[in-house]
């Protein structure tokens, strides 16, 4: 038995098999966990990552159905280039996961610049880089889902660069959902 099937048995049964998933982010942290649950489901996962050591040790843990590569999301040339790959040697993905993020608590006074710049690169602009390019080779039917936090909605102290980076997150994916959701049928 795989180590995802031993931590999540047989509770993954969600229609993953067989399938392909991409997840951006995947070094140890959240993105290990999601890479995870979809070994535990049977889809193959590209594991990527700017870190390749650190998605090759993910895939290690996870056996022969999680790949990894490299990317680098604040370059959209990286992510397409990645995403064709993918497309190349599985077809088009079930799915585009993007756990990338990255929090720097500060003080609002002590708030720089370039804190503001990291924050809305990493947490918000990456994220729509990544989602254009996602949605032109996810399949029908299929998901982009990107990470944001509490702090997008709801305020807390120090973390004003951030948590206004993941509400502009927030209301990216709830406006790209309703500019591309397919209408709900029934
Ligand atoms: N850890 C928490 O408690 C927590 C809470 C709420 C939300 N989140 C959000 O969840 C997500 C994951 O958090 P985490 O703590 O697991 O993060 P992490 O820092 O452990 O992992 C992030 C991964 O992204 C990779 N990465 C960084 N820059 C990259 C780039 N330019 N291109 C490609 N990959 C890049 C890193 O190498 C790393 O493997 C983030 O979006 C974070 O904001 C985390």
């Amino acid at each position: 038995m795989s180590e995802s099937r031993a931590r999540f048995g047989d509770r993954l049964d969600v229609g993953l098999q067989g399938k392909t998933a991409v997840l951006i982010g995947g070094g140890p942290g959240i993105g290990q966990a999601v890479a995870h649950a979809f070994v535990a489901a049977d889809c193959t996962t590209v594991v990527t990552d700017v870190n390749l050591v650190a998605a090759k040790g993910t895939c290690d843990m996870l056996g022969p159905k999680a790949e990894p590569l490299h990317v680098d999301v604040l370059d959209r040339a990286s992510v397409r280039a990645m995403l064709a790959d993918v497309v190349e040697r599985h077809g088009a993905p079930i799915g585009v996961v993007d756990v990338v993020g990255v929090a720097r608590a500060k003080t609002f006074e002590d708030t720089k610049d370039e804190d503001w710049d990291v924050m809305q690169n990493l947490n918000l602009r990456q994220q729509f880089i990544v989602a254009q390019e996602a949605v032109r080779v996810i399949q029908p039917g299929g998901s982009y889902v990107a990470i944001a936090s509490l702090n997008g909605t709801v305020s807390s102290p120090f973390n004003i660069a951030y948590g206004s980076a993941k509400a502009g997150l927030v209301s990216l994916v709830r406006s790209l959902a309703v500019e591309i959701a397919p209408p709900e049928s029934g």
